[in-house]
């Protein structure tokens, strides 16, 4: 597990900013308030920075998550936008809608953040604390809900203190959640807009502002609890687990004493591991070996994360 440590709660004035921004430069989480819900921040570019989101949430899984951008320049570096994804961008940011996108090639941010998808979902937020985080420092925040994983997502600073106390190292504290539930998250699919999650933009507002009414994701492709994600990426190879000694045809994806074709992590470190773990699938699968094996990681802190992933890859 990450280690305890001492979470401070600051009045999120100039400098309890500069200290959040100085930490999320330094690759660290902070909780910092969104006018949904008080969201943990990490720069979004650092595979090992958003690793430590998911160790401090005590996530058993990897789920995409929602990439937060201060400015449409931003955003545009990191997703391509249709003239309907733009239309709803223009009626809606700064504001609590997130729309899902393809990626732009070469996109500044984490494959750990989308999961390995070829897709990501992108907001920008309206509350004043969390566009001044973002403005200063000039990164991408990928934020989910600063909770606890699978406890109640925080609309006060005190809330995100009862779960994540010794686990990260600062809470921006300005009081209260405007809308207190998670934004609406919506699909652009050519001319038609999915509802992945109701939230605070109703579909009426949205057929409204561009003209297209959102139909909601059918059950059966929904997302039904973190990490179910059925578009997860999935190599396209037979992957085999707890590997040691692999076979010819088999390129191994190494960690700790196990070396592999490629290391998740030569020292062991398992947020280091996490935050290469995507990009080493993908290298993995892209590689003339016809199948994958992975070497033994701990089932323990970000580890069950990484096995969970592993094992749905391996399924
Ligand atoms: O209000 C909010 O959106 C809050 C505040 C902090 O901004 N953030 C938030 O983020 O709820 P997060 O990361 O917990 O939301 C993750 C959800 C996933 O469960 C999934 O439903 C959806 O965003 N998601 C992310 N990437 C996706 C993708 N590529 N395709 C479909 N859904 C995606
Ligand atoms: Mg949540």
């Amino acid at each position: 597990m990450e280690k305890a440590q001492e979470t401070r709660v600051r009045l999120a004035d100039d400098a309890a900013l500069a200290e959040a921004v100085a930490l999320i430069r330094a690759g660290q989480p902070v909780a910092v308030p969104t006018e949904t819900v008080y969201g943990l921040a990490a720069d979004a570019t650092s595979g090992e920075a958003v690793a430590r989101i998911y160790a401090a949430k005590g996530r058993p899984s990897f789920n995409p998550l929602i990439v937060h951008v201060a400015d449409r320049a931003m955003a545009e570096r990191i997703a391509r936008f249709s003239g309907l994804a733009a239309r709803l961008a223009d009626a809606f940011w700064p504001g609590p809608l997130t729309l899902v996108l393809p990626l732009a090639p070469a996109p500044p941010v984490a494959a750990l953040a989308t999961a390995g998808l070829p897709t990501v979902a992108l907001r920008m937020p309206a509350h004043r604390v969390m566009r001044a985080l973002m403005e200063r420092a000039g990164v991408p925040l990928a934020a989910p809900s600063a909770n606890r994983s699978g406890a109640i997502s925080p609309t006060t600073a005190s809330h995100v203190l009862a779960s994540l106390a010794g686990r990260i190292p600062l809470v921006l504290d300005a009081g209260a959640c405007v809308q207190g539930l998670e934004s609406t998250i919506i699909g652009v699919h050519g001319e038609a807009l999915l509802l992945h999650r109701p939230g605070p933009v109703h579909p009426d507002a949205i057929e409204d502002a561009v003209g297209v009414r959102p139909v909601m994701r059918a059950p059966e492709e929904g997302i039904c609890a973190p990490g179910q994600l059925a578009s997860h990426y999935a190599p396209s190879k037979p992957v085999q687990l707890e590997v040691v000694t692999p076979a010819p045809d088999q390129f191994l994806i190494g960690f700790g004493p196990v070396a592999g074709h490629l290391s998740l992590s030569q020292a062991g470190d398992l947020v280091e591991a996490a935050a290469r773990l995507f990009a080493a699938l993908h290298q993995a699968d892209a590689a003339p070996q016809a199948r994958i094996a992975v070497a033994p990681v701990p089932h323990w802190g970000i580890g069950l994360a990484i096995n969970d992933r592993l094992r749905r890859a391996a399924a």
